[in-house]
């Protein structure tokens, strides 16, 4: 049994249907990328293993329990962290509130788990009392990360970590997601940056106006021609 598995799942926003029939699997101690164009269904799919959304059809497993219908302050606490597109970290709090707030479910760990933030994101622990606000693009979503981190989860959703960050931090966020999933986190990243994702997953999946369209190892992706397709028809 997969970790997490999302099986024909439909999804829709009110009567708007923008998913159909997606299915994925992610193993313990993968990393696996969700790829696809601007609008196919990312962020929808991600939305709907964290339980912000509820699917209308098929189901989301978590170690082999139904976790569809659940809201997603119990996902949490099942062990999946959801590191949304956008960061939306609180600017004016300082980077130890934020790091804390990521920790809500199990207070007793924050100690240990602050420990384990700090050692792969060092640049935090050098500015845990400033205002997340100061921090530049990259190291706010080294935050987003490691507010995610704070939980402890056995998976970890990634939407976009590396959107609109300068090159020499995009080459930052993919080394922290390597060495997150060296220390053992299971990782769904969803990115637009095809290259990088490729180079640091075990597998991928693509998907295209909500239907996944192709999967395979990341080794194959990287040479299926269709992958790079899948984001110009869009
Ligand atoms: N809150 C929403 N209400 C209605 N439609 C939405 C909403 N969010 C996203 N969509 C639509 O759902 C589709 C998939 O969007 P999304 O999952 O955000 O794609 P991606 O993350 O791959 O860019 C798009 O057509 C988008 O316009
Ligand atoms: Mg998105």
């Amino acid at each position: 049994m997969a970790l997490l598995e999302v099986d024909s799942i439909d999804v829709s926003y009110g009567n708007v249907q923008v998913l159909w029939d997606v299915s994925l699997s992610v193993e313990k101690g993968e990393t696996v990328a969700l790829l696809g164009a601007n609008g196919a269904g990312k962020t929808t799919t991600l939305k709907t293993i964290c339980g912000d959304l509820t699917p209308t059809a098929g189901e989301v497993r978590f170690r082999g329990e139904d976790i569809g219908a659940m809201p997603f302050e119990d996902v949490v606490k099942e062990g999946i962290a959801h590191v949304p597109e956008g960061r939306e970290i609180f600017t004016d709090s300082s980077i130890r509130e934020n790091l804390e707030l990521g920790a809500y479910v199990d207070r007793s760990k924050m100690d240990e788990r602050l420990e384990t933030v700090y050692d792969i994101f060092p640049r935090l622990e050098e500015r845990a009392d400033q205002r997340a606000g100061t921090l530049s693009g990259g190291e706010q979503q080294m935050l987003a990360i490691g507010r995610g981190l704070m939980s402890d989860p056995d998976l970890l959703l990634l939407d976009e970590a590396s959107l609109g960050l300068a090159p020499v931090l995009v080459d930052d966020v993919f080394e922290a997601i390597e060495r997150i999933n060296e220390q053992g986190t299971t990782v769904l990243l969803v990115e637009q940056d095809i290259y990088n994702a490729l180079r640091v997953a075990d597998r991928g999946y693509v998907i295209k106006t909500g239907r996944m369209t192709l999967s395979g190892t990341a080794a194959e992706l990287a040479q299926d021609e269709r992958v790079e397709e899948s984001y110009l028809g869009a």
